[in-house]
């Protein structure tokens, strides 16, 4: 199954003292879904913001809210998320002993479900609940700062989600250093889903913002075919 390509700015490189207003920008300017990375200085090392930020956000795009959370412990968070308007929610197969208990939790909440791993984290973790979910995210750097340079090796294991998924309607999304040189790669690879911080709030404008998820969508979709 051919999923159409996505792009997901990842609000974490915004400008925050004008959260709502960057959302509603580069919605305008054509983002397919507002990434929303929540960090909680545990799982990874460094803070960024909460349901409460979501929630006071929510109003500014009709936009889906796809909430990447790295937080440990996930499950007695899931509902706030959840109610603050996250429209799907993945979480880390590392951030939990129970798997399958997080995903059914998301389930449960009337949310669409996605489950993330590491760089270092074996594919192998997905195939136990892959008829669970609703997207898979590999992460393409080591999650906790924008900024960083795609590992190549993902480009694999990118190639490797998407044989797992078969013909699943599964979200494939790759997070991390994706750029006009690397959309090609993950776009080849069979990443329908992809989330780029920098490169599009970084673009500095509005008018940048669409020039940018324009042309990631256009190498994305270059790499295809
Ligand atoms: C990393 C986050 C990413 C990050 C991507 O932990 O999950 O979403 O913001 O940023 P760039 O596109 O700058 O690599
Ligand atoms: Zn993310």
């Amino acid at each position: 199954m051919t999923l159409p390509i996505r792009i997901a700015p990842s609000v974490l490189a915004a400008d925050f003292a004008k959260l709502g207003q960057e959302i509603r920008d580069v919605t305008a300017a054509g983002a397919d879904w507002i990434h929303l990375d929540v960090m909680d200085g545990h799982f990874v090392p460094n803070i960024s913001f909460g349901p409460d930020v979501i929630k006071s956000v929510r109003s500014y795009t009709d936009a889906t809210f796809d909430c990447h959370l790295m937080i440990a412990p996930v499950d007695a968070y899931l509902e706030a998320f959840a109610k603050a308007g996250c429209d799907r929610i993945t979480v880390h197969a590392e951030s939990g002993p129970h798997l399958h208990r997080s995903l059914q939790t998301v389930r449960n909440l009337g949310k669409k479900v996605g489950v993330t791993l590491n760089p270092a984290t074996p594919l192998s973790v997905i195939e136990n609940v892959i008829d669970d979910i609703d997207l898979i995210l590999i992460m393409s750097v080591n999650p906790g700062f924008g900024g960083q340079k795609f590992i190549p090796a993902m480009a694999g294991k990118i190639a490797a989600a998407k044989s797992l998924i078969g013909d699943r309607p599964i979200e494939l999304q790759v997070d991390g250093g994706v750029t006009l040189e690397t959309a090609p790669i993950v776009g080849k690879a069979g990443a329908n889903v992809l989330v780029a911080g920098s490169a599009i709030f970084k673009a500095g404008s509005p008018e940048a913002y669409r020039s940018e998820i324009a042309a990631l969508r256009a190498a994305a979709e270059a790499g295809r075919v």
